[in-house]
């Protein structure tokens, strides 16, 4: 079945997923021929090389549909989780209905305001979880500070986890080391609502043991996995420090097997996506499973309902299929299991980190090295923009992802770290204050 190319597509998002997105359906068209014209909202200095970035917010829902609208936009992409937690599938979707007589075609990708509570709501997830019968820790929702105590006293709070129920920037779970740190934080989130709405309630976890793993797929009719990516949270070298968003990451993992994601595949996706279709809100998008591989099977730690910031980046350089066309038929319904395809290379991601991220940084600092990369290097930009002197300077905690790929693992990291310098080193990348880990893929 062909599925035709959208010409205007606008991506949603600042990040260096969102770069490497753009990256990709900008290859994909010079190998076809095509022409895709690429919108940013609001992009970065990276994606203004490959499009147009426009001052608007990722998650001001009204203004980006009113640009789509306007501009003629065929395709939006949404990058990041907050705008799909606000609705901005479903508001597209409203849009192109009342713009359907004139026969004008927008699409969404990305999951309605309702499928996105896989991620929005732990304790959703929780109950869809037990409903569907799809291997998780054992858990338990806690609706008031009371109930949450009873349930420290009931577990040995060093073997439980205690999460947030809503979005908290990646900060909302803990693993407490005695009962006066748990009921501490607890306290914190129920009681002084630290993280707001998003603190109330709480989930508590039976903590497990085994190696973590991320599984990302496209997710609609049927499921295209993409290929396994091992992520980097820990800021410093040797899994030190503080958690990040992801610091570092590459591709293939070997640490999952083809059994594991056979098992992955038709014990946790399938009735995932099986789940959300009975309860009439199906699954459209990119869907991420963070799992523990133990000893008795994988098991859901955590979803996301989009692509992964920084495995996107390692992935859509090993991605061999037409990215647009997989969206497309995720869209439409029509896709395959196997119609992602990726090469047998391997890829690697080192994120360069403004000083002090994930906690407080200063922005405004110089990038340089970004005039002469070498062949083979691409590099994803994130809090990157250009100064009134035309330089690039920092303007956020992750900056950017430099990538490369080679036969092997070792051949991609070694590539990848040679376009890194020290302080001071001409004709390579470096970020004033910054710091990257030394570590990844080794
Ligand atoms: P989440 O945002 O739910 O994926 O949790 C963030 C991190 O906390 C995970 O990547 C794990 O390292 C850890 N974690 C979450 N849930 C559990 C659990 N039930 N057992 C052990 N570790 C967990
Ligand atoms: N790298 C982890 C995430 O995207 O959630």
């Amino acid at each position: 079945m062909s599925v035709e190319a959208p010409r205007n597509v606008l991506i949603v998002g600042s990040g260096a997923r969102e770069h490497a997105i753009g990256w990709k359906i900008h290859q994909d068209a010079q190998k076809s021929g095509q022409s895709v014209k690429q919108h940013f909202a609001p992009g970065n200095a990276g994606t203004s090389e490959l499009g147009t970035n426009h001052d608007i917010g990722a998650e001001d829902i009204d203004k980006i549909t009113d640009f789509a609208v306007d501009q003629g936009i065929n395709l939006v992409i949404f990058g990041s989780e907050a705008p799909l937690f606000a609705g901005g599938v479903n508001a597209i979707e409203e849009a192109a209905r009342k713009k359907g007589v004139d026969g004008v075609d927008l699409e969404a990708f990305g999951p309605s305001q309702e499928a996105a509570r896989l991620e929005g709501s732990k304790a959703f997830a929780v109950r869809f979880m037990e409903e569907y019968k799809i291997p998780h820790p054992k858990s338990e929702i806690l609706n008031s500070f009371n109930e949450a105590i009873d349930y420290l006293r009931r577990n040995d709070p060093t073997k439980l986890v205690l999460k947030a129920d809503g979005p908290a920037l990646g900060k909302g779970v803990f693993l407490p080391s005695s009962f006066d740190e748990a009921e501490e934080l607890l306290r914190k989130m129920m009681l002084e609502g630290i993280f707001g709405e998003a603190g109330k309630p709480v989930v508590g976890q039976e903590r497990l043991r085994g190696t973590e793993a991320s599984v990302i797929g496209f997710v609609s009719n049927e499921i295209g996995l993409l290929i396994p990516a091992r992520d980097y949270k820990r800021a410093y070298d040797g899994d030190e420090g503080p958690n990040t968003g992801g610091i570092g990451a590459y591709a293939p993992s070997d640490e999952i097997t083809q059994e594991d994601l056979d098992e992955i595949y038709f014990r946790i996706l399938s009735p995932t996506r099986e789940g959300m279709r009975r309860r009439d809100t199906p699954f459209k998008g990119a869907l991420y499973a963070g799992l523990m591989l133990t000893d008795d099977g994988p098991q859901v730690l955590e979803y996301n309902v989009r692509f992964g910031d920084p495995e996107t980046q390692v992935q859509m350089r090993l991605l061999r299929s037409n990215l647009l066309t997989l969206i497309k038929k995720t869209i439409k319904g029509s896709l395959q299991r196997f119609d992602v395809r990726s090469s047998a290379e391997h890829s690697v991601g080192v994120v360069f980190a403004s000083g002090g991220y994930p906690s407080e940084y200063e922005t405004g600092r110089i990038i340089s090295g970004l005039d002469k990369i070498e062949e083979g290097i691409e590099i994803f930009h994130a809090g990157t923009r250009i100064n009134e002197n035309g330089e690039h300077e920092t303007s956020g905690g992750r900056v950017l992802t430099v990538t490369a790929t080679g036969e092997t693992r070792e051949e991609a990291r070694n590539k990848t770290y040679s376009a890194l310098g020290r302080e001071g080193e001409e004709g390579k990348i470096w970020v004033e204050g910054g710091f990257y880990r030394s570590d990844i893929a080794a």
